[in-house]
C-alpha cells in the first residue's frame, strides 16, 4: 500500500482565524445559555464535567502540573484552573491565533504558553508534567492517506513510511498498512507513544472515533455504524480524520498503562427527554435548536475519550 500525507499544520499555522467553522463539543457547551447544556442531566461546561469525571480515575492530589496540547479557546483549562487553582499549567498550540485566544481566556491565571507543533516537541520537555490533556484534536495530526499508486508516486518518503510501519507493527503488534485502503493516524500514534514514553502519569485524549458504537436505547434515533477505519472529514481549509482508538489503546497497554475508554456521553450524560427524542426523530428539524440538539447528541456518541494512567493502579 502507498500513502500520501494529510497535514493540517499549514492551515493551523497560517490560515486559521476562527474556530467557529468547527464547533467543538467543548465550545458548544461554553455559553451559559447553550441549548446543549440544557439537554444534559446537569448543565455545566465541558471542562467542569470532564474534571469531575477524571476525578473518579485520577487522584488529583498526585497532580501538580498539567499540560494542555491544542487547547483551542482555552475554556477547558479555564475550568480546570478554577476548580484547582494550585495546578501549575502550560498550553502548547500550533496555531498563533488560538494561542492568543488562550492567553486572553486564561489571563487571570499564571499559565505558560508555547507556540509549537506537538510532533516537534522533545519528549524530555513533556516528561515534567503529571497530567496531559488533548481534547478533540488527535484527528488534526498528520494522517497517512492510503491512495492509488499513481497519486502517491509523487509522495516522498514511502521507504521511510514502510520503516515506521514496521517499527510500530513489531513493537506493538499492530496490523498497520495491512488492510487495503486503511488510512493511518500516524500523528496520533506517534504522539501517544511519545506521551507514554515520556512517562506522563495521567493522560486524557479524545477525538471523533471510527469505532464509536451507540447504546441500544439510542439506536432507533441515531444511525452510527462504525466503519472501523479512519474516515476523512472535510472542514474549512483542511481535512481531518476520525481516529482508530483501539490502536492507541494497544500502544498504551504495551507501554504498561491502564486504559479507560468510552463515549463523551459517559461524562456528559444526556437527559433523554421527550424534547430530545422529538428532535432526533425528525427527518428535517423545524428549529435551529432542534438541529443543534441532533448534532450535539450525535457527537456525544461519535466522540470517544481514552484515559491512560501509568503503572499498576487499577
Ligand atoms: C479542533 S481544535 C480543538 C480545540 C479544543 N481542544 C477544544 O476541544 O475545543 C484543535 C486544536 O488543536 C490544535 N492543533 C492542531 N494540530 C496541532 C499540532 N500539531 N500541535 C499542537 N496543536 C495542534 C489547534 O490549533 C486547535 O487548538
Amino acid at each position: 500500500m502507498k500513502y500520501f500525507i494529510n497535514s493540517t499544520a499549514d492551515y493551523h499555522q497560517h490560515d486559521l482565524t476562527s474556530l467557529g467553522w468547527e464547533l467543538t463539543v467543548c465550545n458548544s457547551l461554553e455559553p451559559l445559555n447553550s441549548p446543549c447544556r440544557k439537554i444534559l442531566s446537569s448543565p455545566g461546561s465541558f471542562g467542569v464535567h470532564l474534571y469531575n469525571f477524571l476525578k473518579t480515575i485520577v487522584p488529583f492530589n498526585d497532580v501538580h502540573s498539567i499540560l494542555e496540547i491544542g487547547g483551542g479557546m482555552g475554556y477547558l483549562m479555564c475550568d480546570f484552573l478554577n476548580l484547582n487553582p494550585q495546578l501549575k499549567s502550560k498550553m502548547i498550540d500550533i496555531s498563533p491565533y488560538l494561542l492568543n485566544k488562550q492567553k486572553e481566556t486564561l489571563q487571570s491565571f499564571d499559565v505558560a504558553f508555547e507556540l509549537a507543533d506537538i510532533l516537534t516537541v522533545p519528549l524530555k520537555s513533556l516528561a515534567v508534567f503529571d497530567l496531559v490533556i488533548m481534547n478533540e484534536n488527535l484527528g488534526d495530526l498528520p494522517t497517512w492517506v492510503a491512495g492509488p499508486e499513481k497519486e502517491s508516486d509523487t509522495a516522498p518518503g514511502n521507504e521511510h513510511m514502510t520503516g515506521k510501519l514496521k517499527y510500530f507493527n513489531t513493537k506493538y503488534n499492530l496490523p498497520l498498512g495491512l488492510s487495503e485502503n486503511e488510512h493511518i493516524n500516524i500523528g496520533a500514534i506517534e504522539t501517544v507513544e511519545k506521551l507514554c514514553l515520556a512517562g506522563i502519569k495521567y493522560i486524557y485524549l479524545s477525538e471523533h472515533s471510527c469505532e464509536a458504537v451507540v447504546p441500544e436505547y439510542i439506536k432507533p434515533f441515531i444511525s452510527l455504524v462504525p466503519s472501523g477505519s479512519p474516515e476523512m472529514i472535510s472542514l474549512k481549509g483542511h481535512k481531518e480524520f476520525t481516529v482508530k482508538f483501539s490502536y492507541l489503546q494497544k500502544i498504551a497497554k504495551v507501554l504498561k498503562y491502564n486504559t479507560w475508554r468510552g463515549p463523551f456521553a459517559d461524562f456528559l450524560p444526556l437527559n433523554f427527554s421527550d424534547k430530545v427524542k422529538t428532535a432526533l426523530r425528525l427527518k428535517t428539524p423545524f428549529t435551529d435548536e432542534q438541529e443543534i440538539i441532533r448534532q450535539f447528541v450525535y457527537d456525544l456518541f461519535k466522540y470517544e475519550y481514552l484515559v491512560l494512567t501509568k503503572g499498576d493502579k487499577k
